[in-house]
């Protein structure tokens, strides 16, 4: 996957999923402009992710503030002269109670990093960029929206309308730009980090992969989307979870080591 020449802004770039989407598209030649609230972790991943000269940039903000995102994309264009990729990452999954009683306010401010920022980034990208030269961006969202998670509700719906606006984005932006969605499953971040410390082993033996995931299992997914590998491919979901949603819908376990073969029951 050869990106050279081309240029991206990844939000929620200093850690995490993002950090891990920024260094697979530096090591595939690409600019990169990472994007968190936390200036300590922008200069933590910076230092992690270099050195690359002229393609690394660091910037401030919240991925839920408008104008923010804009200014990203307007530094990328500055920095980089353009902007061929957006990867809309960043985002936090605090419990915020069920949705009848949760903070109003929680829910617009997580409204707000789900779906109107990265509506307003990719506006701008498309905008600076892309509608003149094409591009391709590609939206995180969660294996959660197939459920329901206890307290999540705030969370998952954001995440749910981001897919739908992928979509609308897919349809609206062809033929000169795709639009894709990947959905981790359970990924050892912080954001996570409550759900895995618990109780990993257990958790990885749910997983018909046997493992959690890992950063970089969904890095390689984005970039393999935001790439010309993926030509032909705009408007999907590509489920990232090591098989948990498969067997999610399964009485009892579908490994072949643990099933019984044909007739042997008996
Ligand atoms: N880990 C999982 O199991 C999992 C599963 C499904 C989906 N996801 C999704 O994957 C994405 C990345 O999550 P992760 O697990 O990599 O989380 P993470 O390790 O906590 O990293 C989150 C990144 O986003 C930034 N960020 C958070 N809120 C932000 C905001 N309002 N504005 C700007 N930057 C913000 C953080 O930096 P600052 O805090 O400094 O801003 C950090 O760089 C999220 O959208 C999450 O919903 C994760």
């Amino acid at each position: 996957m050869r990106m050279e020449g081309t240029a991206a802004v990844v939000t929620g770039g200093s850690r995490g999923i993002g950090l891990a989407v920024a260094r697979e598209l530096l090591a595939a030649g690409a600019s990169v402009l990472i994007g968190a609230r936390g200036k300590d972790g922008l200069e933590q991943a910076l230092g992690t992710l270099g050195p690359a000269p002229g393609r690394l940039v660091a910037a401030a903000g919240n991925a839920g503030d408008e104008g923010d995102v804009r200014r990203w994309a307007g530094l990328a264009l500055e920095t980089f002269g353009r902007l061929d990729h957006v990867v809309v990452n960043a985002g936090g999954n605090a419990p915020l109670g069920p949705a009848v009683t949760g903070d109003p306010q929680a829910w617009r401010d997580t409204f707000a990093v789900n779906v109107h920022g990265p509506l307003a980034l990719v506006r701008a990208a498309w905008e600076g960029w892309m509608r003149e030269h094409g591009g391709s961006v590609v939206t995180v969202i969660t294996e959660g929206v197939h459920g329901v998670g206890p307290g999540l509700a705030a969370y998952e719906t954001s995440k749910a309308a981001l897919l739908q606006l992928t979509r609308h984005l897919a349809a609206e932006l062809a033929p000169r730009v795709r639009v894709n969605a990947v959905s981790p499953g359970l990924v050892r971040t912080e954001l996570a980090r409550f759900w895995w410390e618990q109780d990993e082993a257990a958790l990885a033996a749910a997983t018909p992969l046997a493992r959690l995931g890992e950063p970089e299992d969904v890095a390689r997914a984005v970039v393999w989307l935001l790439s010309g590998q993926a030509a032909w491919v705009t408007g999907t979901d590509l489920l990232v979870d090591g098989g948990r949603r498969v067997r999610a819908g399964m009485v009892g376990h579908g490994s072949a080591d643990e099933a019984e073969g044909p007739g042997g029951r008996d």
